[in-house]
């Protein structure tokens, strides 16, 4: 028999265990993650809170993405291990997962922020499933002072803006080698071009991330994606964030 008070701590200690469990919840609580104490991602905490308020103050409403950012420490944490190898980032827009990237690179390295810093192209909206006015006027409130304020307070290091239409923007790297390569441009043909030119420059264990491959608003991500590495035999692996990305580690012997 237990006695009120021996089952009031019990109830006191069970509480206190359940509030220092985090729990990195979806918008619509389908995935929870907890993190027991002690856990190696724990670390990560600061970089998802920091990124659920920025996003949510940019916003105007709660955005909850935590798995997003923890999928990202994991990748990044992962591929810093390997010998060579640049980073990229294609669709950067006002830095948000730049700053992610950045401060969890390997020594030495570069990242390589892609965009044209004025939104969508022309060129890249013939897709009929689009909003074409709501498109035509996303993602053009940026500018490179707002990017570097956010990824690197100002500072330069580490950091090289391709500004401009892509793929005209990669002009010049053919020669680079990348470690991990971050895709965010949302459409089909850019996502085709930045994998026709990304994927053969992977170092074996590079990781590349596809974001929107859940995405209802842009099917044509993964449309790109599984068209892309279904001619070369290769499967991309679904992550349980919020939008879902796409995730495939270069092997050897993998087709270019
Ligand atoms: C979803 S936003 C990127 C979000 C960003 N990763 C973040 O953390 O907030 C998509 C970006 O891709 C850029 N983009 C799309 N197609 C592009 C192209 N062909 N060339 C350059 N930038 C492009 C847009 O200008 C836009 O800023």
């Amino acid at each position: 028999m237990i006695g009120r008070s021996t089952l009031g701590a019990i109830r006191r200690r069970l509480g206190r265990a359940r509030s220092s469990a985090i729990s990195l919840v979806s918008p619509r609580g389908t995935i929870d993650t907890d993190l027991a104490p002690g856990h190696p991602l724990l670390p990560s905490l600061p970089a998802v809170r920091a990124y659920n308020a920025a996003r949510s103050a940019e916003a105007g409403k709660a955005i909850r993405d935590g798995n997003r950012i923890v999928n990202f420490h994991i990748a990044l944490d992962l591929v810093a291990k390997l010998p060579a190898g640049d980073y990229a980032e294609l669709g950067t827009y006002r830095g948000m997962t730049a700053s992610v990237i950045w401060p969890r690179m390997a020594a030495g390295s570069t990242l390589y922020c892609f965009d044209t810093f004025e939104g969508f192209d022309q060129r890249d909206l013939g897709d009929d499933r689009l909003a074409q006015p709501l498109e035509k006027s996303a993602f053009r409130d940026t500018s490179l002072d707002i990017v570097r304020a956010r990824i690197s307070n100002g500072n330069d290091a580490g950091l090289a803006f391709r500004v401009g239409f892509f793929p005209d923007t990669f002009v010049g790297l053919e020669h680079k080698r990348f470690r991990f390569v971050h895709i965010d441009m949302d459409l089909a043909d850019p996502i085709r071009s930045a994998l026709a030119m990304f994927w053969p420059r992977m170092v074996d264990g590079g990781i590349i991330l596809v974001h929107d491959y859940r995405s209802k608003r842009y099917p044509m991500a993964a449309e790109a994606v599984d068209d892309f590495f279904a001619q070369r035999g290769i499967v991309a692996w679904p992550l349980n964030d919020r939008l879902g990305t796409a995730m495939i580690m270069r092997h050897p012997n993998m087709p270019d």
